[in-house]
């Protein structure tokens, strides 16, 4: 299989990253910020009714919130570090969601003292740690969604709790004096089968009558979390194809006069604005007969590619050379045999391939930069250049 660039980048685009590449040594990740741009245009404009909160998660760089920023995004934040990192830019706390379920009662208070109101939750423990800390919020919980095998990044069963769960502690909330605001799903990340958001909102859709006829409780939103795709090898439908189906979904259950919704964008935002450009350091067989080659390159699991762990993510890989293609094994250049990025999955590389030629994995704008080791094996973090 070979990758043609313009499947993922428009050729002028590309020949700007790549002249920009060519001005430095590997590895590292070039992120072209008119794409990042965009990509929030279109989706304001296949989703007019929602609004953005980006997943700062997916790339943290002030470059990418400021960018976001000033075209008036809001922030999905993860934690306290994020929070002061997006604060830092001046954005206001009433654009900001803490959308992380997993939090200390101290955490909860910071971003409170900070300003913000609005909070994620799925358990009855933080349910009433934020109730203390953060009092008269509004609160969305988070439930579980089916989906998993269709997402390359699941992320459901972790996070979220069953629909009877949620309407408790939407309850609960009440009792505690805190707001019952809205429900909350994430159908697993680059979900590329559109039908698990129509069961999750079906799901939603029970919350709000149930709560409304037997509890009197009104809620206001739908936070749908994030799951839209990248450009990656398996291909996906368009975000036009996500949009029309998923509005269908929203105004089957909910008519045409929606609650407040709310999307998490990460990778779809940004994944597709990035190549990750490496070098070739070996390239080796195992024995006198082997037909497999293994690449070794310069950047592996632990500068950025933790995304390949279980083959999930398939990023497409470009290189100049050109002639016969032969299937390899791609490995990073670590001391750790987990640093193994495709093995199972056959990725074909040319023949001719060598020692000092680069690697350009499209794509990789997201949740490359943010997971990238710190110093495993005296390895630097991911460089990252934004252009
Ligand atoms: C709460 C939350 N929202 C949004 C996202 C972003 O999802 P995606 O990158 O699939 O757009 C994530 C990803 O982990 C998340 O945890």
């Amino acid at each position: 299989m070979s990758i043609k660039v313009e499947d993922y980048f428009a050729p002028a685009t590309f020949q700007r990253m790549k002249a920009f590449a060519d001005q430095h040594e590997t590895p590292f990740v070039v992120i072209d910020l008119k794409t990042i741009s965009d990509a929030y245009d279109q989706l304001g404009k296949c989703f007019p009714f929602a609004k953005v909160y980006y997943a700062v998660k997916a790339n943290p760089a002030l470059e990418i919130t400021e960018l976001l920023r000033d075209k008036g995004s809001n922030f999905d934040i993860a934690s306290i570090y994020e929070l002061d990192k997006v604060m830092s830019t001046g954005v206001g706390p009433e654009r900001i969601s803490y959308g992380n379920t997993i939090k200390k009662a101290r955490d909860i208070r910071y971003f409170y003292e900070k300003g913000v109101r609005l909070f994620a939750t799925d358990s009855e423990a933080d349910l009433r740690n934020i109730a203390k800390a953060a009092p008269g919020s509004k609160i969305y919980v988070r439930i579980l969604t089916e989906g998993s095998t269709s997402a390359d990044w699941p992320l459901s069963r972790k996070f979220g709790c069953n629909p009877d769960m949620a309407l408790d502690l939407l309850i609960l909330a009440k009792q505690l004096g805190l707001v019952p605001y809205g429900v909350s799903f994430h159908v697993g990340s680059q979900q590329r089968d559109i039908d698990v958001w129509d069961a999750a909102i079906a799901k939603v859709k029970v919350i709000f009558e149930r709560l409304k006829s037997e509890d009197g409780i009104t809620l206001q939103m739908i936070n749908m979390g994030g799951g839209f795709p990248a450009n990656y090898i398996q291909r996906t439908n368009d975000l036009e194809t996500y949009a029309e189906e998923i509005t269908r979904f929203l105004k089957e259950d909910f008519g045409d006069d929606l609650p407040e919704i709310i999307l998490e964008p990460g990778r779809s935002l940004i994944a597709n604005a990035g190549v990750l450009v490496s070098e070739v350091v070996l390239v080796a067989r195992k024995s006198r007969t082997a037909v497999e080659r293994w690449v070794y390159t310069d950047v592996g699991k632990f500068s950025g590619l933790i995304e390949t762990m279980d083959e999930a993510i398939k990023f497409p890989i470009w290189t100049e050379k050109k002639g016969e293609m032969e299937e390899v094994v791609i490995a990073g250049p670590t001391c750790d045999s987990a640093d193994i990025m495709y093995e199972n999955y056959k990725y074909g590389l040319p023949l001719n391939l060598a020692s000092g030629d680069r690697l350009y994995w499209l794509s990789t704008g997201a949740y490359t930069t943010s997971y990238s080791a710190v110093e495993f094996n005296g390895f630097p973090p991911l460089k990252a250049y934004y252009l």
